[in-house]
């Protein structure tokens, strides 16, 4: 039996999908599929009340709600200790989604967020100022030049209160001021006043969202700081389907509040002043697939375990990661920024906007051919069961030796090798003829010892300063051992 609870709500408040992973003994895949139905298996009910309990929260029991966050200690304001008390700023930016931002001022709330809403005069053409004031509680500002509001709160005042300025949703016309620094209305004024952090959730229709100019305006907030989230692929409000979907409101707020309660997420505390904190680093993952015809394709092997897994790593110690797979069945890691390829080609133009980074690891099982005529139409088996089939086929491009060489190469360029035979040897010439500074080497192939889609991995780091053996450990171990490698490399 399963019963329906408010899932992001819970994941908060144990401090993120890996805790909740932990305690449940469930893959992050299992979490995905209880996010999805908003459900949980009965048998998580008596864990997860014990959990929340012993953290200090009120529970309901029937269906798991929290009530209250843990009494604040006379050493420890309640603030500190958890996310109950954070204030955001929430800025709803005029598109289709803006209707969505009431669920995700809702979504906050219940995570114990105290939130303000500021809308801007396109909102106002999707949802009205009264919507949010009523379901906030407090007053929707909206007008720059109101002398009540400047009266009441001051611009400047209502920046600074924020412990968060989040953007729902972010439209392209909304990140193009925000990134030209254009302060000609309330919200706009806010971002360049405000000393809070600052996130935004784009929602756009896919066209915009691929064209060069929001690509930039993106990647250049995100330069200056501001934490993206999404968008993600999927149908858009306006009836096409493709990137530029904005994230899902209990994603947007689950995200938000980690990135105000660092100490929610796995690690966080331990990697507070992590040299990775900020850090831009692009992480490939997962194979590529390169088509034949209409329903055939060619492929590597990879599950995309490893890479997530590092992506994961990464951005839990702060960085901020664009993490560019193939396709696979994992989740998207929290907080990192998702591309999603199929081939080869699209991999690399996703690589080189995603450039200037100041690491690149390159993890993907990019396949090392494709084919040189895509057919249109599914090719047909010659009548004669004896005949042979000819495909001509041409070498994709080396990402990894193209980030290498690139003018702007990241400070720090990773790459895996995967062989069967003769490890060491041809990773290491793989390091020199990649150009690239360090090779993460495992042995594939072996009959007992799997490492395609396994949890497990063995690897071998080498670099010009020799070779550092690792034991044989889960995949999200070895991906915290490289973190702490990169880290070391960062404070030398
Ligand atoms: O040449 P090989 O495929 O063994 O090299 C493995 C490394 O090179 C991995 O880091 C992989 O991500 C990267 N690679 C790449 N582009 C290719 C082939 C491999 O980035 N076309």
């Amino acid at each position: 039996m399963a019963i329906s609870v408010n899932l992001s709500a819970i994941i908060t408040a144990l401090g993120g999908r890996h805790a909740i992973q932990q305690l449940l003994n469930v893959g992050p895949s299992a979490i995905s599929n209880y996010l999805t139905r908003g459900h949980l298996p009965e048998r998580a009910k008596p864990i997860i009340y014990a959990a929340l309990t012993k953290k200090g929260y009120q529970i309901r029991a029937d269906d798991l709600e929290i009530l209250a966050g843990p009494p604040a200690t006379s050493s420890q304001p309640l603030h500190s200790d958890t996310h109950f008390g954070k204030r955001i700023l929430l800025i709803v930016a005029g598109g289709i989604a803006a209707y969505k931002a009431l669920e995700t001022a809702r979504q906050l709330q219940q995570l114990g967020a105290h939130v303000t809403g500021v809308m801007t005069d396109g909102a106002k053409q999707f949802i009205t100022p009264l919507s949010l004031a009523a379901l906030t509680g407090e007053k929707c500002y909206d007008s720059l030049f109101s002398l009540t509001d400047e009266a009441e709160m001051g611009h400047i005042r209502l920046a600074r209160s924020a412990d968060l300025v989040l953007v729902v949703p972010a439209t392209a016309n909304f990140m193009a001021r925000a990134n030209a620094g254009i302060a000609d209305d309330l919200a706009t004024t806010i971002l360049l006043a405000t000393t809070a952090k600052v996130a935004m959730a784009p929602a756009m229709n896919p066209a915009m969202w691929a064209h060069v100019a929001t690509k930039h305006n993106f990647a250049s907030l995100r330069q200056r700081g501001v934490h993206m989230i999404g968008p993600v692929s999927g149908d858009t409000a306006c009836g096409e389907e493709g990137e530029g979907r904005m994230c899902e409101p209990a994603d947007i707020a689950a995200a938000a509040m980690q990135l105000i309660t660092p100490q929610n997420i796995p690690n966080a505390k331990d990697h507070a002043k992590s040299p990775l904190a900020g850090k831009r680093i692009i992480v490939t993952s997962g194979p590529t697939i390169e088509p034949i015809d209409k329903v055939r394709f060619i492929a590597n092997r990879s599950s995309g375990k490893q890479g997530h897994a590092i992506a994961a790593s990464l951005a839990s110690r702060g960085a901020d990661v664009i993490l560019i797979s193939g396709p696979v069945n994992e989740p998207a890691p929290d907080q990192v920024t998702m591309v999603q390829v199929t081939t080869a080609n699209e991999m690399l133009a996703a690589c080189k906007a995603a450039l200037p980074a100041d690491i690149a690891i390159c993890a993907a099982a990019v396949a090392d051919w494709r084919v040189q005529s895509v057919s249109d139409q599914k090719l047909k088996k010659p009548e004669d069961p004896d005949a042979g089939m000819m495909l001509a086929l041409c070498q994709n491009p080396d990402i990894l030796a193209h980030i290498s060489s690139a003018s702007n190469r990241p400070k720090l360029v990773i790459g895996f090798a995967a062989e069967t035979e003769n490890l060491l040897q041809n990773a290491t010439k793989k390091r020199q003829r990649k150009g690239c500074d360090w090779i993460i080497a495992n042995q594939v192939g072996g009959d007992a010892d799997p490492v395609f889609g396994s949890a497990l991995n063995q690897a071998m780091l080498i670099s010009a300063n020799g070779v550092d053996e690792w034991p044989q450990m889960q995949k999200t171990d070895l991906a915290e051992t490289l973190a702490d490698h990169i880290e070391a490399e960062l404070t030398r």
